[in-house]
């Protein structure tokens, strides 16, 4: 007994480093990870760690305050209201809870990415097993949406890609994918058709696909570049400057970004294109044509809102969530940002005077005299009146941050001691 206990003392830093790698190891080698309620068993492909998963179901984009929740509501209300069928309802349906455990042929395959392509390696793209991975972006509903005979949806969710992490990096982000496929009546308004061809057997140029006539692309082209330049209006106001660059996806051809010039710099807003009418037929769609578009939530949301770190998406902190609280998705909310440095929080409960008037914003007053700029936030969290005597309390939390130092425990103490002495004295309140 003795003597393996030296040895295992005589051996600590040793020792320990093999109990970090046995630990680092199991944690790694457990049979099957579980993600949305489903069980994947691991293979030499599943490389989604524990931390990543821990952001599935956190759905930023369903939290009607956030404000990436704020804006998905913005952009599907502007696609509600400029949209509408004959019959008066919207156009476009919106898929707001589709899982983001996806299929290799979902993500990939059903969208002609070829075998071969970087974004399908492991080293992008966080795996669950060789079949499954988290999604890379919501166009991975694209052949299952139309499949399911949808012309138009929006499709919104987290989307997860291995990056590097600095301010505009995040390996879980937000996005927003849309299509819409018409049919030739839907084109060509006029009553006589004949002779009017939405494909060809042509050949492929810069502006078309081979299959489609150069009206049909120049159709769809024109069509999708309002759609989304009307959407950039909606977002950054009549006036803004935008620009449209060529781009490439597998997806689509001809393919485009749209770019918007804000605060001097031209962002990426999203990227667009003619739908390859290959992905519609292996959708069972022979007759119709279409266009789809994906936008990033997040860098968008950062410009609208001015949040200078995409972290603070994540943040539960109500130094920002509290930031969000009163808006509405089309309120022009300026995110301010709130220091580094910890919060220190300390509740105060007292009886309402019986003789004054009292009302919160006296005592938010003085609570901002006495604490100065080093006060983030005060908020009454509970009220309540005893029964018998009829007394009133109420309870704030008073949130200190300063915006330099982190502060002691001691000094914030020290105000709030002088916060209760002085309503005590100033407010005719009573501490409980
Ligand atoms: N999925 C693309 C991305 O993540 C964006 C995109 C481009 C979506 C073209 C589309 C599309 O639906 O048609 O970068």
């Amino acid at each position: 007994m003795l003597e393996l206990c030296l040895v295992r003392c005589s051996r600590v830093p040793k020792g320990l480093a093999g109990q970090f790698r046995a630990f680092t190891v199991a944690v790694d080698q457990q049979e099957s990870i579980e993600v949305c309620g489903r069980k994947f068993a691991r293979d030499q492909w599943t490389n989604a760690t524990p931390k990543i998963l821990s952001h599935v179901g956190r759905n930023l984009h369903l939290q009607e305050k956030h404000p990436l929740g704020l804006l998905k509501t913005r952009i599907v209300n502007h696609f509600y209201s400029q949209y509408i069928s004959r019959t008066g309802n919207p156009i476009f349906s919106v898929f707001d809870r589709l899982s983001p455990v996806v299929t290799v042929e979902q993500n990939f395959d059903s969208l002609l990415v070829p075998k071969d392509h970087i974004s399908r390696s492991k080293s992008d793209c966080y795996y669950l097993d060789a079949g499954h991975l988290l999604r890379g972006h919501t166009t991975a509903h694209q052949a299952d949406l139309i499949k399911s005979g949808l012309d138009a949806y929006l499709t919104v969710g987290d989307v997860y890609r291995r990056d590097e992490i600095d301010s505009s990096h995040y390996p879980v982000f937000h996005q927003l994918d849309a299509a819409r496929l018409y049919s030739k009546h839907e084109i060509y308004k006029q009553e006589d058709l004949r002779g009017i061809r939405l494909f060809e057997n042509g050949e492929e140029t810069p502006e078309k696909q081979d299959v489609h006539t150069l009206d049909t692309a120049l159709f769809l082209q024109n069509d999708l570049k309002v759609c989304l330049e009307r959407l950039a209006r909606n977002l950054f106001g009549e006036e803004v400057d935008m620009r449209w660059v060529d781009s490439f996806f597998p997806f689509t051809h001809p393919s485009f970004e749209l770019e918007v010039h804000h605060n001097g710099k031209w962002i990426e807003l999203l990227g667009c294109g003619v739908t390859k009418q290959e992905i519609l037929a292996n959708c069972g769609i022979t007759d119709k044509v279409g266009w789809a578009f994906g936008l990033g939530l997040e860098r968008l949301a950062m410009c609208l809102y001015q949040i200078p770190d995409i972290r603070l998406f994540w943040s539960k902190d109500s130094g920002f969530v509290n930031q969000f609280r009163n808006a509405t998705p089309t309120s022009k909310v300026i995110y301010k940002t709130v220091s580094v440095y910890p919060q220190c929080t300390n509740d105060v409960s007292f009886w309402l005077p019986e003789e004054t008037e009292f009302s919160p914003n006296d005592f938010y007053d003085l609570v901002r005299d006495v604490g100065g700029d080093i006060i983030e936030q005060v908020t009454l969290v509970d009220e309540f009146t005893n029964p018998k005597t009829k007394r009133t309390s109420h309870c704030y939390r008073i949130i200190y941050r300063h915006m330099e130092k982190t502060l002691t425990k001691t000094e914030v103490n020290e105000i709030h001691e002088e916060i209760k002495s002085l309503a005590t004295q100033n407010l005719g309140i009573t501490l409980r």
